[in-house]
């Protein structure tokens, strides 16, 4: 039985996308053999920048190291995910609208296609994954992710603080995750730096098990190997309660 994890954050471009993608490609380098993906990206999202990325890799003359999944049209197939043959499935999720904010009775997620598919993976998931920027603007939507959609369905979960920008220091990386504890919330110890060659992969059609083999390309990558690497411990940990 895969294990499914779910890349969730109400905000748009806070970099869930680059951590299905990339998350996909470390544990595809680990764990896949040839012709024999065991690890698969699975989209719901009608914006479909996963579904993007594998075609730009395949342009680009590479071979997509896991199986990309367009699911966003076809809800009632996501179900079946738990019997797909494959380790790790991780869902890439659109930003959904904020909707009901301060009212208790609405469920943030809406009752549109859009919500319709999240609430189906969400039902399917064993994780929950919330990428989070250092901007200010990312505080409200998270909040809204975890304590209305993810804590109440009792999923084990983790922020992991992305794209923050290494050459203006830590303290936008250290404000974010004290933010983050203050919250209460449940914080990943990794994270994920801002690198040009992360912004550019899309375009160039690779991931990062793919990028040219220098010092830079080894750091970017290592963020990601150490987010797995953690998501692995964490799901040692959860499975011993
Ligand atoms: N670590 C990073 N380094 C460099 N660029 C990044 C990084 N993470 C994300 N980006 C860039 O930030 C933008 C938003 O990232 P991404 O598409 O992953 O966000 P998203 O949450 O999936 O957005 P959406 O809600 O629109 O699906 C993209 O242009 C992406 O290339
Ligand atoms: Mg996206």
């Amino acid at each position: 039985m895969p294990h499914i994890t779910v890349v969730l954050n109400q905000k748009g471009g806070i970099g869930k996308s680059m951590i299905a993608m990339q998350l996909a490609a470390v544990y595809a380098e680990t764990l896949s053999a040839e012709g024999d993906p065991e690890v698969a990206v699975v989209s719901i999202d009608p914006q479909s920048t996963s579904v993007d990325w594998a075609e730009r890799i395949e342009k680009a003359g590479r071979v997509v190291p896991f199986r990309v999944i367009e699911a966003s049209g076809n809800i009632g197939n996501l179900r079946k995910l738990r019997r797909a043959k494959a380790s790790i499935i991780v869902i890439d999720t659109p930003g959904f609208l904020p909707l009901g904010e301060d009212g208790e009775s609405i469920d943030p997620l809406g009752d549109g296609p859009v919500g319709d598919a999240l609430r189906a993976v969400l039902d399917i998931a064993d994780d929950v994954i919330v990428p989070l920027e250092p901007d200010p603007a990312g505080f409200k939507p998270t909040r809204t992710t975890i304590e209305r959609v993810i804590k109440p369905r009792g999923l084990p979960y983790g922020v992991v603080v992305s794209n923050w920008e290494p050459r203006d220091g830590r303290l936008d990386l250290e404000r974010t995750q004290s933010m983050v504890r203050k919250q209460g919330w449940e914080l990943y110890r990794s994270d994920i730096r801002h690198f040009r060659m992360h912004a550019r992969a899309l375009e160039e059609g690779r991931v990062c098990t793919q990028y040219m083999s220098n010092h830079t390309a080894t750091k970017a990558k290592q963020d990601f190997l150490g987010l797995a690497l953690e998501h692995q411990l964490r799901r040692q940990k959860q499975a011993a309660l």
